[in-house]
């Protein structure tokens, strides 16, 4: 798996150089508050027309930063508040890449993050057709991934952690530990479906809580971990590889024979 850094945190991207990088609107919050940037990103902001808008001017600040320091693509969220809303969606994913194409950095390596709602997926079936390339999240289910690939999004983010949050939450005393996590479970599922299948879509698994996920789904395309993860396995490792491998074949998911790039 081709390792990812969750985080708009641009110190953890200089200590752990992922290839890529993934932000969402609370991420981009925490990054922007931190002491040696607040004045500028709030600046930034001031002179935006609203909040949306100065939400979109902080984000690609930040977004340009990380580019200069990763290799790969870094993923910018248009609002989970325009989930439902195709149109709109679209016109702040265009928007998103006119401001990264301001900067001087090219469609090619952001990738335009947007929830995989019925709606949010014909967008980013146009947004593909316009060659803006798109990374599908909040997705949980088989059914939502079987819908992205076949829309020929460049990316999605099946989640691990919030399904199992939901599993412990509705059923306290099962046992989701191990190959039981019902989260590990799904991605499995979702990668060996499309690698079966030949879709080209990277499936990059997101939302760890913990190791054990990680290494389970070791092999897997791509994983987005966050920055108390990445310090973990860079302990485990004494070091931080850009590439994990799965640690038993057998159980994890297979290294990828054609992924889209
Ligand atoms: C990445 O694409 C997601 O934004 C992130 O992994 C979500 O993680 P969380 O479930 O911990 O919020």
């Amino acid at each position: 798996s081709t390792v990812v850094a969750d985080t708009g945190d641009i110190d953890t991207i200089r200590r752990f150089t992922p290839q890529d990088a993934t932000t969402n609107p609370s991420l981009i919050l925490q990054a922007a508050q931190q002491e040696n940037r607040r004045a500028r990103l709030a600046e930034i902001a001031c002179h935006s027309t609203d909040i949306d808008d100065a939400l979109d001017a902080v984000a690609v600040e930040i977004g340009s930063e990380i580019s200069a320091l990763v290799p790969g693509y870094v993923s910018t969220e248009v609002s989970a508040r325009l989930s439902f809303d195709t149109d709109a969606t679209l016109a702040r994913a265009r928007s998103l890449i006119e401001r990264y194409d301001r900067h001087g950095i090219p469609p090619e390596r952001i990738l335009i993050k947007v929830a995989a709602t019925w709606e949010g997926i014909r967008a980013a079936r146009q947004l593909e057709r316009e060659g803006i390339r798109t990374n599908l999240t909040l997705l949980f289910s088989f059914t939502q991934a079987l819908a992205c690939a076949d829309a020929g999004v460049t990316l999605v983010s099946p989640f691990v952690g919030r399904i199992l949050d939901w599993h412990k939450a509705e059923w306290p005393d099962g046992d989701f530990s191990g190959d039981n996590d019902p989260g590990v479970k799904s991605v499995r599922r979702i990668y060996e479906h499309y690698k079966g299948h030949g879709y080209r879509t990277i499936v990059m698994g997101a939302s760890f809580r913990n190791m054990g996920e990680i290494q389970a789904l070791a092999g897997c395309d791509r994983l987005t971990i966050s920055p108390a993860l990445l310090g973990e396995l860079a302990e485990t490792q004494g070091h931080l590889e850009r590439r994990l491998v799965p640690i038993d074949a057998e159980t994890s998911a297979p290294e990828p024979q054609d992924e889209a790039e």
